[in-house]
């Protein structure tokens, strides 16, 4: 059954729709990578889908519930994580505080031991102040924060953007293993070919619509698809 469930979604910042109608259907622990070139809608329709963007119309499910118009604090209690494009974390406060001020987390404490297991990386300078980060490192932070109250759908919006090539790599085999533990995953990536390696199914976003969907493995083989929208990224 859908965990997340996208129909007919249009929608914009004023008056003019960025979205077109977009439908798209996320499985229980898969991840479905949305493509696209830049100004595609792909981050319009993440906001439309944790509740972030002013206008919409057609309706974002979570588990079968109609969440449409639920306030953002609403569906992330409901199971929906979300970590920008550009990574959102408090600048002055340390990254175990960081941790520590997310909302509605059950056993905050033993869910902290939990995320640093997943990021050894931010354990370890868990004192060090998130303004002191690097781009990668502020991305892996905003990443633990959204794992905090352990959601079911977890929406990344170009995890590996600010990520030196030698970690990409590593990015992409944390997102397979969160999806292997249950967790559904809506992957929006540029490294498109990288992204479906580890999907079950993709879409492929143009002028706020999805132009292509599918298996992953039939997006990855198909002539117009390659031609088209996998090209910036070879590996
Ligand atoms: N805050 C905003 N206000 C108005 N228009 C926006 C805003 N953010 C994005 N847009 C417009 O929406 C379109 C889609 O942008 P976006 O969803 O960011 O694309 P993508 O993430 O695929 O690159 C673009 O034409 C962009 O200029
Ligand atoms: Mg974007």
């Amino acid at each position: 059954m859908s965990v997340l469930s996208i129909e007919g979604l249009k929608g914009g910042y004023g008056e003019v729709d960025i979205l077109n109608g977009v439908d798209l259907e996320l499985e229980a622990g898969e991840i479905l990578t949305v493509a696209g070139t830049n100004g595609a809608g792909k981050s319009t329709l993440a906001k439309a889908v944790v509740g972030l963007l002013p206008r919409v119309e057609g309706n974002v499910r979570l588990g079968g519930r109609d969440v449409t118009r639920l306030a953002t604090e609403k569906r992330a209690q409901n199971g929906i994580g979300y970590v920008p494009q550009v990574a959102n974390v408090f600048p002055s406060l340390t990254i175990v505080e960081n941790l520590e001020v997310v909302q509605g987390v059950r056993d905050a404490k033993a869910r902290i031991a939990e995320v640093f297991s997943l990021f050894p990386a931010l354990a370890e300078r868990k004192r060090a102040r998130a303004g002191r980060l690097s781009g990668g490192e502020r991305q892996q932070l905003a990443y633990a924060r959204a794992l905090m109250t352990r959601p079911r759908v977890v929406v990344l919006d170009e995890p590996t953007a600010a990520l030196s090539p030698a970690l990409v790599a590593d990015s992409f085999s944390r997102i397979a293993s969160l999806a292997a533990d249950g967790t559904s995953i809506l992957l929006i990536e540029q490294r498109a070919r990288q992204a479906l390696a580890i999907s079950n199914r993709g879409a492929i976003m143009d002028g706020g619509r999805v132009e292509m969907a599918g298996p992953a493995n039939e997006l990855l083989n198909d002539e117009k698809a390659a031609a088209l929208y996998l090209g910036r990224y070879s590996t």
